[in-house]
């Protein structure tokens, strides 16, 4: 390591644009990463995660997309980079099916794997043994048909094999989607163990709000726009009030009580959490809340209970893609 902290900037994207014949899926991203960040791509299914990981990891063809992108210095742009950046990355696909031969047992993977990659095969084994005790997949399963494995115990397989070789980067497509909600946090906290101990620098794209707690900076997308590349604590302080939030339950809540609540003057946000629960969000919370209960109090609005609390990541992720639903429906 240098003796100054310069740190180097491993993945540099500047105004991608992906389209597949006339339909346009990605829309002038730019973003820039860290060697040792963990980056988490949120947005729902279609928002164009997947296929920014692709362009990444060499998989889309270059007459597909412009812009200028790098990944360890190299850019994917040119097949003759193509060997050279994914001997540097790990790529676990959001199918297994991808990077698995489901008629081999895990170890007979490791092998094919490891010719892939020229590794040795004894080294390439010893390191899987290693990756499958702490991805906690059962010993007696490594020499058992992968085809009896459960889908959370495949995917673990598939993680592994994407370490193997100990990428600088990791790319991984929804690594706890299919595992069991006991076992996700386990997932997440191994990633992170891993980011500590070897400086990876890791994409993770999840559904899972609460991943946003191991990562640097969370990037959301939005049918192929990219609206917000940030840590995350940073967002929930762009929220009203540093993000405080108010959470009531409202006896018999519809929306012409929803519709009063947002005409208070302070009231920035309202969030429907349940069917009658409401989080408010404010200017001047502290002084805002009682003249809010006061003012419901005086419109009949009847508070069951009442619970302030700092809004999460999850909560952020919402109010943002409202947000930008109500722009649309404004433009319309
Ligand atoms: N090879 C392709 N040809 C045409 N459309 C594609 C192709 N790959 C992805 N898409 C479309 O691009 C959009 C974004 O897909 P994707 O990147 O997989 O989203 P996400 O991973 O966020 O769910 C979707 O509308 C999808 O149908
Ligand atoms: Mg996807």
């Amino acid at each position: 390591m240098s003796s100054y902290n310069a740190v180097k900037i491993m993945v540099d994207v500047q105004n991608l644009n992906v389209a597949f014949g006339n339909k346009k899926i990605i829309h002038d991203v730019s973003f820039s990463v860290k060697k040792g960040e963990i980056i988490g791509m949120f947005g729902i299914s279609g928002a164009g995660k997947t296929t920014i990981i692709r362009v990444l990891t060499c998989q889309i063809e270059k007459k597909n997309w412009t812009g200028n992108v790098k990944v360890s210095d190299l850019t994917p742009a040119k097949k003759k980079n193509h060997s050279k950046i994914l001997a540097n990355i790990g790529y676990v696909p959001q199918l297994e099916t991808l990077n698995l031969y489901f008629d081999f047992k895990p170890m007979v993977n490791v092998d094919v794997f490891a010719s892939n990659y020229g590794m040795n095969k004894k080294e390439a084994k010893e390191i899987a043994r290693s990756l499958f005790t702490i991805l906690d997949i059962p010993e007696d399963t490594w020499d058992k048909s992968l085809k009896k494995m459960s889908g959370g115990e495949k995917k673990r397989v598939s993680m592994a094999l994407g370490l193997i070789h100990r990428p600088e980067i990791l790319f991984l497509d929804e690594p706890t989607t299919g595992v069991d909600a006991s076992k996700r946090y386990d997932i997440l906290s191994y990633l992170k163990k891993l980011n500590r101990q070897l400086n990876t620098t890791m994409f993770i794209i999840t559904h899972d709000l609460e991943a946003a707690l191991i990562c640097d900076k969370v990037a959301i997308l939005r049918e192929g726009k990219l609206l917000e590349f940030e840590v995350p604590q940073k967002l929930i302080l762009s929220l009203p009030s540093e993000g405080l939030v108010v959470r009531f339950i409202i006896e018999g809540l519809n929306n012409d009580k929803i519709n009063i609540i947002k005409k208070f003057v302070s009231v920035q946000k309202i969030i429907r959490v349940g069917n009658e629960m409401l989080e408010v969000l404010m200017n001047n919370f502290e002084e805002s809340l009682p003249k809010l209960i006061q003012y419901m109090m005086e419109k009949g609005i009847k508070i069951n209970s009442m619970s302030r609390d700092v809004a999460t990541f999850r909560r952020y992720f919402q109010l943002r893609i409202q947000e930008e639903e109500e722009k649309e429906k404004i433009l319309m």
